[in-house]
C-alpha cells in the first residue's frame, strides 16, 4: 500500500457490519478527524437512500472522518471530492467518469458509490462520514444502474493497491476544498462528469422529471434544462433516458 498521509489514522477489520457504522460510533466517542475505517467485507453495508451495499471480500470498502464544521449544504459538496479522488486512485482512470451527484462509472456502468453521513452540531457539521464502496474484483446483478468491477473490464487490482491513493488524492481534494471553495473542485468534476449535455432523467423528493443536464451550479446542484425552464436540483437521483 502507498504509505498514508500522516492525517490519517487507518484501522482495519477482516468484517464488520458497516464502515461507515464503525465511523460514526468512533466519532461519536470523539474520534479525530482522519480516521479511516477500512473492512474486507461488510455484514450490513448500506448506501444511499437506505440501499444495501453487498459486500464480499475483494473490493474496496472505508470510510473517512472529517470534522469541517461548515453548514451541511456546504459540506455535501464533499461527495465531489471524494468521487474525483476514486477516479484519480484507480488504474484505468481515464475510462472513469463522475455521475451527479456522487458515482463512478466506467462506460454507462456503475464501478464505485460514494455515501455521505453526517452528525450536525447547532448549523453547522460536527462530523462527516465519507464511505467508499468501490468495486475491484465483483460487483453486483440486476441493480436499477448497471453495475461493473475493474475485474470484469479485465483490470486486476486489490483493496491495498488503492487505498492509499484514494486517501492521499481525497486529502488533496479535501485540502483544496478548505482553501478555495468548492469552484476548482466544480472544473475538475465537469471535466470528467458523465451525460453533460444529454437528455436525463432525474427522480427527486418522490417526482421525477426530465430534461437536459447542462451544468453544475456554484453550489453543486444540477442544473436542468426541461421544456418549462432551467432547474436547479441540489439532491435525487440520475438516469439516462431510453
Ligand atoms: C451508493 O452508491 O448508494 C453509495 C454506496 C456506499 C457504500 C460504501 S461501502 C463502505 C461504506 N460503508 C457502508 O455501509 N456504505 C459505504
Amino acid at each position: 500500500m502507498t504509505p498514508l498521509p500522516a492525517f490519517f489514522a487507518l484501522h482495519h477489520f477482516t468484517e464488520i457490519d458497516s464502515t461507515n457504522d464503525e465511523a460514526r460510533r468512533r466519532a461519536a466517542a470523539g474520534a479525530p478527524p482522519g480516521l479511516v475505517i477500512w473492512a474486507d467485507r461488510q455484514s450490513a453495508g448500506h448506501g444511499r437512500q437506505g440501499r444495501a451495499w453487498q459486500s464480499p471480500p475483494g473490493n474496496l470498502y472505508c470510510s473517512i472522518l472529517l470534522r469541517p464544521d461548515k453548514p451541511a449544504g456546504e459540506v455535501a459538496q464533499l461527495s465531489f471530492a471524494a468521487a474525483l479522488a476514486v477516479c484519480e486512485a484507480l488504474p484505468g482512470a481515464r475510462a472513469l467518469r463522475c455521475k451527479w451527484p456522487n458515482d463512478v462509472l466506467i462506460g454507462d456502468r456503475k464501478t464505485a458509490g460514494i455515501l455521505l453521513e453526517s452528525e450536525a452540531a447547532g448549523d453547522n457539521v460536527a462530523a462527516l462520514i465519507v464511505g467508499f464502496g468501490i468495486n475491484l474484483e465483483s460487483h453486483p446483478e440486476g441493480t436499477e444502474t448497471p453495475a461493473t468491477s475493474l475485474a470484469a473490464l479485465g483490470i486486476k487490482t486489490t483493496p491495498d493497491a488503492v487505498l492509499g491513493d484514494l486517501c492521499r488524492h481525497f486529502l488533496t481534494w479535501y485540502e483544496t476544498w478548505c482553501d478555495q471553495g468548492f469552484a476548482p473542485l466544480r472544473k475538475a468534476w465537469l471535466g470528467r462528469a458523465h451525460g453533460l449535455g444529454s437528455e436525463i432523467r432525474v427522480r427527486y423528493g418522490g417526482f421525477e422529471t426530465f430534461g437536459r443536464f447542462v451544468d453544475l451550479d456554484a453550489s453543486g446542484a444540477l442544473i436542468l434544462e426541461t421544456s418549462e425552464g432551467r432547474r436547479h436540483i441540489s439532491a435525487g437521483d440520475v438516469f439516462a433516458t431510453a
